[in-house]
């Protein structure tokens, strides 16, 4: 909105130490002051005709504040734009910029390799930590991809996806020889979330337990954990892994949980309900693999943040990507409406103090689950950074590497 003869209003605030507003300007440069409860805090020439985010020292205690921000023009059409105000914590919270990464490419592609470690600061196995890699024969576990990840992550944050699955599970588990009572595959179940928690204890800090097992309309999706053992499957499995490691944070990941859904709302009250039962669940995973055309606002992911954290969760978006296949024809109106949707995005992670991690569903384009010609991914078919890449570390305040 053009900011007119000025603007004031209350705000609550966390201890900051800095405000960062959010401006362009009119049809010539103008002054803009910002005024904290009404002492003069600071001024910003406002040169750029783009939207530019300028940042104003300024320690401030918790609490309500009010903000005035007057700008120095007179004529009407040089009245600067403002877009938003942020404020930046004076302990910002540990923010992580993450990405899923593969085994298969990263074994021969240096470019890979090197693009993951420059762009980012967490590393998700894309496939390599699902069962049907882990463990191909009954009794035989087979760790070498998820160790070769592990070795390229050096320092950096895992998060181990996924526990527990209904997709891309070994035939022995789907297709047995003799039929599973519902003692053998909890044993079975125990078995391989045992095992596999307890090889990276104290490497992978989270684990996204329990994936997708929420239908469209709020049941429990078909699979045979469910079909064999019945709902208490999920329950076991954040226990047992809780036992394995009791240092690991562990999530409930699922896709569209974004917004409020059927689906959402069973998850809310499916979480709500392992938490007052006791078991050891911290997070909900939220995928967003989400496209250009219908992707969720930031504010419709800081409602549904909001709704979790309630619960006590720690919130993360775990596999982001935005398709923009059906989105505007020229890539330049594309990329746009791209950078829209990732900014939404990581500005709702950076709102809601439960979300602490983005991690988008590739390293680039080039790398997609979904196909290079959906350029879904923060870094192109070359791994190189896109503009998008910048903007979303600037919304998530990272300075340092990913
Ligand atoms: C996908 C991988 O990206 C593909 O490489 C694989 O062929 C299928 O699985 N939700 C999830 C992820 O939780 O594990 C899925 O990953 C994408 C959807």
């Amino acid at each position: 909105m053009p900011l007119a003869r000025g603007l004031t209003g209350r705000v609550e605030l966390v201890h900051s130490r800095a405000l960062e507003l959010t401006l362009r300007r009119g049809c010539q440069p103008s002054g803009v002051f910002l005024l904290v409860d009404g002492r003069s805090r600071g001024q910003i020439r406002v040169a750029s005709r783009a939207w530019h985010m300028y940042r104003i020292a300024l320690a401030l205690p918790a609490g309500p504040h009010r903000l005035s921000i007057r700008t120095s023009a007179t004529r009407a059409c040089a009245m600067p734009w403002l877009d938003r105000i942020d404020a930046v914590p004076a302990a910002p919270p540990h923010m992580a910029l993450g990405a899923a990464v593969r085994w298969d490419i990263a074994r021969s592609d240096p470019r890979y390799r090197a693009a993951f470690t420059a762009h980012f600061g967490s590393l998700t196995p894309e496939n390599e930590l699902k069962m049907e890699v882990v463990e191909p024969a009954r009794g035989r576990f087979e760790f070498a991809a998820a160790d070769g990840l592990a070795a390229l992550a050096g320092s950096r944050r895992i998060r181990g996806h996924t526990l527990v699955y209904g997709n891309q599970l070994p035939r022995w588990v789907t297709h047995p020889g003799s039929p599973w009572t519902r003692d053998s595959l909890l044993a079975v179940l125990h078995d391989y979330i045992s095992t596999v928690v307890r090889r990276y204890r104290r490497r992978i800090d989270t684990w996204d337990v329990v994936n997708e097992v929420i239908a469209d309309d709020g049941s429990l999706r078909p699979t045979v954990w469910l079909d064999v053992i019945g709902p208490e499957y999920i329950e076991h499995a954040f226990r047992w892994a809780h036992a394995a490691d009791p240092t690991a944070r562990l999530f409930y990941n699922d896709i569209g949980l974004e917004r409020d859904t059927a689906k959402a709302r069973s998850a809310v009250r499916m979480l709500s309900t392992l938490r007052r039962r006791g078991v050891p669940v911290d997070g909900v995973g939220m995928q967003d693999h989400t496209e250009v055309v219908n992707y969720p606002r930031q504010s419709t992911l800081e409602t549904s943040f909001r709704r979790f954290a309630a619960l006590g969760l720690a919130v993360e978006i775990t596999e982001l990507d935005v398709g923009t296949l059906d989105g505007p024809s020229s890539p330049g109106a594309r990329a746009e409406a791209q950078a829209r949707a990732y900014r939404d995005a990581a500005s709702a992670c950076w709102d809601i103090a439960a979300c602490n991690r983005l991690t988008v569903w590739g390293v680039g384009d080039a790398a997609s689950w979904i196909g290079p010609a959906q350029t879904p991914l923060l870094l192109d078919g070359s791994y190189r950074a896109k503009p998008v890449y910048d903007i979303v570390r600037r919304r998530l305040h990272i300075t340092n590497r990913g």
